[in-house]
């Protein structure tokens, strides 16, 4: 059985699961087999009065004893030979990514390579994480509200994401691509809609993104955005309720609760990589979440009982207006 993996951490991890499944196959064969020789072999035949009685058998006992614990030895070594490598350091040449799991969405935060420790200066994403191929990317994992769980399946292993505490995983991935991933621990009412997309992009075009992620977005219109449009938008997004929860560099969204859209319109996905980024779904989406992502709404506005934050979810704005919706959706694509 082979498998099209795309990074050694995946690799050494198939490898571990292939040779514990074909051990625990063979045991299932040699003992069938051993059961099906006895029933067979020792049948009750016509004229037979009781077998022979036997107690203890010192060979077979010490034989049973030693040939399990023989198989155990055998995935117990290369699994945690497995777990050191997976835990073990990164390279310091890595790239760091800090992912905080939210009710129901991924942010994302590349430290500045000038300036790692200084939170502020962070790029901030969300859902949609940019990594070169060839090189590890270490993801420091922590969660705002409840357990989470990040895992990118061809790119390796799962781990758990917790708030007030931080996980570390590490991938390297080998091809460039777009890989699907998705929370693994049921988190809430939209768990399973809280996905995202890593991009493996060669060493120039992941410069070039973080380059363009970095400071503000210049909305320029385009195609059968006007400029009129672009205005109207960034006046509703930025005088209304949108600037409690959202931050737009340069503008009076300051929010921190939810997805920092300064580069929003760059995106193929919103609403933790579930919707296509286009201006039908983010009508809807403004419209009324839960159309979206069933479930997201739930407890909006309420607080966190262990730390008194707010859950960061999406509420719904019934109230826009189609032609307001329509600015607010092209305002925000025009975010490249
Ligand atoms: Cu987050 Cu499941």
């Amino acid at each position: 059985m082979t498998i099209d993996y795309k990074s050694p951490e995946n690799k050494e991890i198939w490898g571990l699961y292939s040779l514990v499944f074909w051990l625990a196959v063979s045991v299932f064969v040699v003992v069938q087999a051993m059961l099906f020789y006895s029933v067979v072999r020792f049948r009750r035949k016509a004229g037979q009065g009781l077998p022979k009685q036997v107690h203890g058998n010192n060979r077979l006992e010490i034989g049973w004893t030693i040939v399990p614990a023989l198989l155990l030895v055998l995935v117990a070594v290369p699994t945690v030979r497995t777990i050191i490598n997976q835990a073990s350091p990164p390279p310091v040449d890595s790239t760091r990514v800090k992912i905080i799991g939210h009710q129901f969405w991924w942010e994302v935060r590349y430290p500045d390579p000038t300036d790692p420790t200084n939170r502020d200066k962070d790029l901030v994403t969300a859902n949609e994480i940019h990594i070169p191929v060839g090189k590890t990317a270490e993801f420091e994992l922590t969660s705002h509200d409840v357990q989470h769980a990040f895992w990118v399946p061809l790119l390796g292993g799962k781990m758990d994401v917790y708030p007030n505490r931080t996980n570390y995983i590490k991938y390297t991935p080998i091809e460039p691509g777009q890989y699907f991933g998705q929370c693994a621990e049921l988190c809430g009412t939209a768990h399973g809609f809280m996905k995202m997309y890593v991009f493996v992009q060669p060493q120039t075009d992941y410069e070039t993104w973080f380059a363009a992620q970095k400071g503000q977005a210049a909305p320029v219109a385009a195609g059968a955005t006007t400029a009129q449009q672009i205005d109207a938008g960034q006046k509703l997004v930025t005088g209304g309720a949108c600037v409690t929860c959202h931050y737009i560099d340069g503008t009076s969204a300051k929010g921190r609760i939810g997805p920092n859209l300064t580069h929003f319109g760059s995106r193929t996905t919103f609403s933790s990589a579930w919707a296509q980024n286009n201006e039908a779904n983010l009508k809807i989406w403004i419209h009324n979440p839960a159309d979206i992502k069933p479930g997201v709404t739930t407890l909006a506005n309420q607080q966190i009982p262990a730390t008194g934050e707010l859950y960061s979810r999406m509420p719904a704005f019934p109230l826009y207006t189609d032609e307001e919706l329509t600015a607010i959706a092209r305002y925000l694509l025009s975010l490249k």
